[in-house]
């Protein structure tokens, strides 16, 4: 089987890593890549955001499986093109990703499902901003409507930063959701699934925040684990249970049925789980956690998924052990990050890019804000923590910054329910 990856993150690079290592996969493509591609696959241009191309490439190469990474080619109808190219592709029709592309059409799918999420306001103009704000109360959550990579929302207890936030999202002609604020440690629990059978992956969480002890701006995500110690017994089986399937089948019901990784982004409340967001793809940096430790071969996964053939798929099998991951980025990120910069020590074991590329010369240079996710696994997670940072060590940039706190309260055992 030759398998197509489309996107150019450090999510890609382990996409690769996994689908390399699948004896059934024959070869692998990473399309537009960066500078960690020819490390591991195939290279060739791409514009990701326009879905002729992707298909023109898929068929050009030769792919019997196109796997997209990042919400901007879904949305714009990528996998749409590959299918009706007649090629599999796991990744949801344009249609579907909507789930991640608007949060309000994910808060109707989940109203009709039954799923339990934050309530919100939609909010269209100034006026109605600060009613919202009013009747959701401290700590606000400001949420731009639309894609905006992690950053579009802002979480405080100041009204004006609230507002501000609110009014900016307006005024570039933006939609606003304000929502009621989640207590409890968040979770990502992803799901493979064809639009009907719906396989969870292990369970990972995320560090949101740009700095050490979940403070500073939210970002993309500085780092990741996985497992989680600390996950209450049954979790995987009540998400299934109470969020997973019913959205698949709400989706399915809708004709808009969802081929591909449903992510669950999740708050463990005072009241039970509850969805804070849903995205249409794997996570970026959970994934980089989450496969290493899954022994099951990717490849086959993926493409039972992409031709409806799950149901029929083998139970997955996990590796014991942790992994972690500790993603450096650039000076700046994520408001401004600078890029051009050298990077050098990134090419050792663990070592994923993101956020790099070949400059003429062959000098790895930063090219975006998250340059590396520096990933290791280990019999446990203060095992895999340690190898990961003693990697991060090894690795040069100027004025790259990362978190030095990754899985550390989980090792800690400083993580409690609510
Ligand atoms: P989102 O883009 O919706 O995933 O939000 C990004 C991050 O903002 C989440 O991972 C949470 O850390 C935080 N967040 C979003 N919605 C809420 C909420 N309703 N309550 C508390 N935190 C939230
Ligand atoms: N790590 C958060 C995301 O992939 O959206």
């Amino acid at each position: 089987m030759r398998v197509l990856v489309v996107g150019s993150g450090a999510r890609e690079h382990a996409l690769c890593v996994a689908l390399s290592s699948d004896p059934a996969v024959t070869a692998v493509a990473w399309a537009p890549g960066n500078a960690g591609t020819a490390r591991i696959a195939e290279a060739a241009p791409l514009d990701v955001a326009d879905p002729v191309a992707v298909a023109a490439l898929a068929t050009g190469w030769g792919a019997d499986l196109v796997v997209v990474g990042p919400e901007v080619p879904l949305v714009a109808g990528a996998a749409d093109a590959v299918r009706d190219a007649g090629i599999a592709c796991f990744g949801p029709s344009a249609q579907a990703a909507q789930i991640e592309g608007s949060k309000s059409f994910a808060k109707h799918v989940m109203a009709a499902a039954g799923v339990p999420t934050a309530r919100a306001w939609p909010v269209g103009g100034p006026a109605e901003l600060e009613t919202a704000l009013d009747e959701a109360g401290a700590p606000y959550v400001v949420k731009d409507d639309g894609l905006a990579a992690g950053k579009g929302v802002v979480v405080t207890a100041d009204r004006d930063a609230a507002v501000a936030h609110g009014r900016r999202v307006l005024d570039a002609g933006g939609a606003v959701l304000v929502e009621e604020f989640l207590d409890g440690p968040e979770v990502s629990l992803f799901a493979v699934t064809d639009g009907t059978t719906v396989l969870p992956l292990l369970p990972a969480q995320d560090a949101k925040r740009r700095d050490d002890g979940d403070a500073g701006p939210n970002t993309g995500g500085m780092g990741a684990y996985a497992p989680l110690p600390w996950a209450p017994p049954g979790l995987v089986d009540d998400v299934l249970a109470t969020v997973l399937q019913p959205t698949v089948d709400e989706m399915r019901r809708r004709g808009e049925p969802f081929c591909g990784l449903l992510y669950a982004g999740l708050a463990l409340t005072s009241r039970g789980v509850r969805v804070v967001e849903f995205n249409a793809r794997f996570g970026d940096p959970e994934t980089q956690v989450v496969l290493p430790l899954l022994e099951t071969p990717l490849g086959g996964l993926l493409h039972a998924a992409a031709t409806g053939a799950l149901a029929g798929h083998p139970p997955l099998r996990w590796r014991s052990g942790a992994a972690v991951t500790v993603v450096v980025a650039a000076p700046g990120y994520p408001e401004a990050p600078r890029t051009g910069d050298p990077v050098t020590g990134a090419d050792g074991e663990g070592v994923l890019h993101a956020g790099t590329a070949a400059d003429a010369g062959g000098t790895v240079r930063s090219a975006g804000g998250r340059v590396l996710a520096v990933t290791a696994t280990g019999p446990d997670l203060a095992a895999a923590r340690q190898t990961a940072y003693e990697r991060v060590a090894a690795v040069r940039l100027a004025g790259a910054h990362w978190r030095t706190d990754i899985a550390l309260a989980a090792v800690e055992g400083r993580i409690s329910l609510p």
